[in-house]
């Protein structure tokens, strides 16, 4: 009432009205930032002798065969946790983009074809990889055993000194790393204080988020039928779907995307179904053991979450897209013979005006925000 009686009747008229299902649609991409969870499968989870083991882990580049790569050189924190490359880039170049590492605790799903059932399972990868770290088992359990400040904190993160057993130490440094990674959660957005005011009904602060945003949000959450996807607080539904980018990585060779990692999934020792699993109630195993790989998965690439999205250096996952307007661009546009067919369409060529267009990307940009400056982490044994 006061605000209205303080705006001239054209102003007043150009606020976005919002439906009761409007504001629940919108009302279930927060609150932020969600509680932090535990992983039952991983026994250090959330502690904070772990989490400090994982950090300096995270940027020790003598857990690559070289010395030289460590998951910093690759995930950086000045670069939104990627490397500011459309391709990933390690001892060769990488068929697919490094994702950023915001809020990936939240996840169920690793990878961009969900090769990792677990956080931790996901960080073998890079460790063993011959294109990334080449790294070994051999290797880092010699480090654990053998580095005065590691074993050190090995000791206080496990409870136990580090022992003979390479393989286990590996997974050991993997759920460390995994308890460090779970700590990323990205910054409060312009997009939150819209949503908490609008659930609120608190008509002057969310006359704050501007215009453009909330016309784009109501096309997100409406018409566009993104939020399908980029469901919930992360803005995705953690699982994969086909949005018709090319899946050819070079002339004669494809990227199966979701098929290929199923595949790699199950024959993965270190999936949640193997002995690694701390959990001994075998709950945290139901998706694994149920999921199917079908035909239809072929091409499928996980949902990015879009929580700090403007920041990204390029966009898909193989960064064919450069720019958030060449993304919603290609939603736009996108050729209804290279969707699979089967199924209901999701996506389809939505025909957006360039009002429109200007609208969905300002309100890309607002699940963007400074995060705050990083600390030195702590000292392992002081
Ligand atoms: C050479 C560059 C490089 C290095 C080094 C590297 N990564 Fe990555 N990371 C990538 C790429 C590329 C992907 C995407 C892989 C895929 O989906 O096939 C990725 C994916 C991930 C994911 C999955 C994220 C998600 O959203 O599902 C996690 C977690 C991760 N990396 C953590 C790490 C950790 C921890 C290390 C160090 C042990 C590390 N990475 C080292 C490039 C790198
Ligand atoms: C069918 C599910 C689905 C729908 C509907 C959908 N998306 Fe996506 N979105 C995805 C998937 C899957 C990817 C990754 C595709 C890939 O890498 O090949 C993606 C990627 C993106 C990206 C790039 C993020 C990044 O980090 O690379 C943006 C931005 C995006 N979508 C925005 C939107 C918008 C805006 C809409 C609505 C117009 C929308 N999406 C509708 C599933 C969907």
């Amino acid at each position: 009432m006061l605000l209205a009686a303080l705006m001239s009747p054209a102003a007043a008229q150009e606020l976005v009205d919002w439906s009761i299902d409007e504001v629940r649609a919108i009302e279930r991409h927060g609150p932020w930032p969600p509680p932090l969870v535990r992983d039952p499968s991983n026994r250090v989870s959330g502690m904070p002798a772990a989490i400090a083991l994982g950090e300096h882990l995270f940027n020790d580049p003598r857990l690559s065969a070289n010395g030289r790569m460590s998951c910093a050189t690759c995930h950086q924190a000045g670069r939104n946790w990627s490397d500011g490359r459309a391709k990933g880039f390690g001892t060769v170049d990488l068929d697919r983009r490094t994702p950023s590492l915001w809020n990936v605790g939240y996840a169920h799903w690793f990878g961009w074809d969900g090769a990792g059932d677990s956080l931790w399972a996901q960080t073998i990868r890079p460790i063993l990889d011959r294109r990334e770290m080449a790294g070994s088992a051999a290797q880092v359990g010699r480090l654990l055993r053998d580095d005065k400040d590691l074993a050190c904190g090995y000791e206080r993160a496990f409870g136990s000194k580090a022992g003979v057993d390479d393989e286990h130490l590996l997974v050991d440094a993997v759920k460390a790393l995994a308890a460090f990674q779970a700590t990323l959660v990205s910054p409060r957005t312009r997009f939150d204080a819209f949503r908490d005011a609008l659930v609120a009904g608190d008509r002057a602060a969310t006359a704050r988020y501007p215009l453009s945003e909330q016309r784009g949000l109501k096309l997100f959450i409406g018409t566009g039928n993104c939020d399908t996807c980029h469901f919930g607080p992360r803005f995705t539904n953690g699982e994969f779907g086909d949005v018709g980018i090319a899946f050819f990585v070079r002339p004669g060779e494809v990227d199966s995307g979701r098929l290929g990692g199923l595949a790699k999934l199950a024959n993965s020792p270190f999936n949640l179904l193997g002995r690694y699993n701390d959990d001994a109630s075998g709950a945290s195993a139901a998706r694994t053991r149920h999921v199917q790989r079908l035909h239809a998965n072929f091409g499928e690439f996980r949902v990015p979450s879009l929580r700090q999205v403007g920041r990204a250096a390029a966009y898909m996952h193989d960064g064919s897209l450069a720019t958030l307007e060449e993304v919603v661009r290609h939603y736009s546009e996108v050729s209804l013979d290279r969707l699979h067919s089967d199924g209901t369409p999701l996506v389809r060529p939505l025909g957006l005006t360039p009002q429109q267009r200007t609208d969905l990307v300002a309100f890309l940009r607002s699940l963007d925000a400074d995060p705050p400056p990083r600390l030195a982490p702590p000292s392992l044994c002081p």
